[in-house]
Order: C-alpha cells, then structure tokens, then sequence
C-alpha cells in the first residue's frame, strides 16, 4: 500500500437527504496532494474497514472534499461514517488514485445515477473551468435525496445541468434514450452510479452505435466472475524480474499467493474495483474480473492484471513485478 496521509475531518454536513458531505483537511496544515476529477481515496476507518470514495467539489482545494450516501444494505462503511464520524477526528486515507480521468473531448456529456454524482460533480467544475461544454443528467429517486443540488442549479456559463427524478416519471430506463445523443467523434461520455444504471447506459449507447472508447464509467461494486471461460483453477504465477513462481490455486487470488511468499502487493479495495494493485503482464493471457480497466484495456496489447481478483485462461502468467 502506498503512503497513507493524516487527515482531520474538518465537516460534515448534508447533501439532500440520504447523502454527507465530508471534508478532509490535512493534520498538519499542509494541503493536501493534487487530484483531477475521477480520482478516488481509500478511507480507513477506525472501525477496520477501507472504502473507496470519489473526490468531489473544486479540485484546487487544500482539503478533499467526499460524499457518502446513506446505505441501506451498508458493508459497515456508509453506515459509520452516517452514525459515527464527527469533526476533528483524526483518518488515514490514501493518496488520490486516477482510473477514471478526463480525457480531451470538444464536448463532454456526464450521465450520473445517485450518489454517482461525486465524481461527475468534479467533472462538470472542471469542465466549467477550462471551457468544455458538457451537459449533465443527474437521475435521482427525488429531488429531496439529489446531493449537491443548490451547487449543481446555479447558472454554468460551458454547460447545463438537468436533474431527472423517478418519483416525477424520469427513470433512466425511461430517460436514457433520449438524453444520449448520436455519437460524435468529438464528444465523450462519462457515466457513474449503480451498476445496473451504468449496465443501461452501455446497452443504449451500444444500441445507438457508441465506440467503447468513448464511454467511460466508475464502478464502485464488484461484478460477479464471468460464467464458463476457458479458465485454469490452478495456474503459475511467475515473477519476470527473478523467475520465482507459485502456484495459485483456485481457493486463493494470485494477491494472496504473493504476500504468502514474502511479495509486497499493493492492495486497497481487493475487489477489482480500485486499481491499486494492477500489474504488467509480462506473459499469459489474463482472464480478467476486474470493473476498473475498460474492455479495450483488457484486451490491449500491453496490459494489465488485477493481482486481487483476476485470475489467467494460460496455465502460466508472468508478471511485471
Ligand atoms: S486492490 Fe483494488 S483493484 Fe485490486
């Protein structure tokens, strides 16, 4: 893992009303790494767990600003920072991690579910900023429950924001088709929310004739491993800079067999959702289970694996460590 930073959380306050927005400040008064929109922190909190939160606001802050909605069905980590967490106490978190950057587009089109709204929120500044025209789709269930609302209706001189609630007959299911536009060789597509919501995208932007490449999504959840698939339960792993290697059996990810044998891996999310512990491959063929690599990243000629979750189609994988 890499550097953890001190930090202070310095607020907290709502963002409508199932979502808190909490900032972080340094402890020791310096300010805090550069990020770019799309760039997300692990948090450890003090009751054990790590959690991956998108940075969100103006990104040349000192301090960091992130939003965590409320879950119902929380693993422990929105239900903490809800009940628990309090101004002045003192977190670990790590340094900012992009894998879902900006990339240069003469227009910028920003689909967001729910609490997706974090790093489409930073997006839209920045876009704002630099001069990009973008649009943005926020869905919501209801007005009430949207985050960042009064920020998001103030008047964008590069773009426009529409807020789309269920409760009022704006579903994305029902809203998606229109609120995508023909592509355009110019034009990018940044979406972020539930899985299901970010499925629905893919699905009508494939239906409309959308490149892969651009249309750029976060997930924050785990996909289920890929059913069938010529994959080995039991291969090699291989180390390209001595030659060491290991067998990874099919109980065990190739993350675990590394720190077994004395390799350090930098693990954070240990879902194939954060991007910290991607790796060279040397050699092999990759059978990815990763949600942070696109599919043409997947199937690139030089790619990379994700040691906590993915595993290999070839009986031997040589990485770059
Ligand atoms: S540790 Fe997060 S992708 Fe592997």
């Amino acid at each position: 893992m890499g550097d953890m930073l001190s930090v202070i959380v310095d607020g907290l306050w709502r963002q409508g009303n199932k979502s808190l927005a909490v900032r972080l400040v340094a402890e020791n008064g310096e300010a805090l790494p550069d990020w770019q929109p799309g760039a997300h922190i692990d948090v450890h909190l003090p009751c054990g767990i790590v959690r991956q939160y998108s940075l969100t606001g103006p990104c040349g802050d000192e301090g960091y600003l992130i939003c965590v909605g409320r879950e119902t069905a929380s693993r422990g980590g929105s239900r903490y920072i809800h009940e628990t967490l309090r101004p002045g106490q003192r977190l670990l978190i790590s340094s900012p991690r992009n894998v879902f950057p900006l990339h240069q587009a003469e227009r910028v089109l920003l689909l967001a579910a729910g609490i997706g709204i974090t790093p489409l929120y930073a997006m839209a500044l920045q876009l704002e900023a630099s001069g990009t025209p973008f649009t943005l789709h926020y869905y919501v269930k209801s007005r009430e429950s949207a985050a960042f609302i009064r920020e998001l209706s103030r008047l964008f001189h590069n773009g426009e924001c529409a807020v789309h609630a269920s409760c009022e007959g704006e579903s994305p299911r029902t809203h998606l088709a229109q609120d995508l536009p023909a592509p355009h060789a110019g034009l990018h597509v940044y979406t972020c929310g539930p899985a299901e919501f970010m499925a629905k995208v893919r699905e009508v932007a494939t239906a409309n004739g959308w490149a892969e490449t651009h249309v750029h999504s976060e997930a924050f959840q785990p996909v289920a491993p890929p059913a069938g698939g010529e994959t080995h339960n039991v291969f090699t792993v291989t180390l390209a800079s001595t030659g060491e290697r290991w067998s990874v059996p099919a109980d065990k990810t190739i993350a675990q067999v590394l720190l077994e044998n004395g390799v350090a891996v930098p693990l954070s999310c240990e879902m194939g959702i954060c991007g910290a512990c991607l790796t060279p491959v040397i050699d092999g063929v990759v059978d990815h289970r990763d949600t942070v690599q696109s599919e043409a990243e997947k199937g690139a000629v030089d790619q990379q694996v994700a040691l906590c979750c993915s595993r290999s189609h070839s009986g031997e994988l040589v990485i770059g460590l």
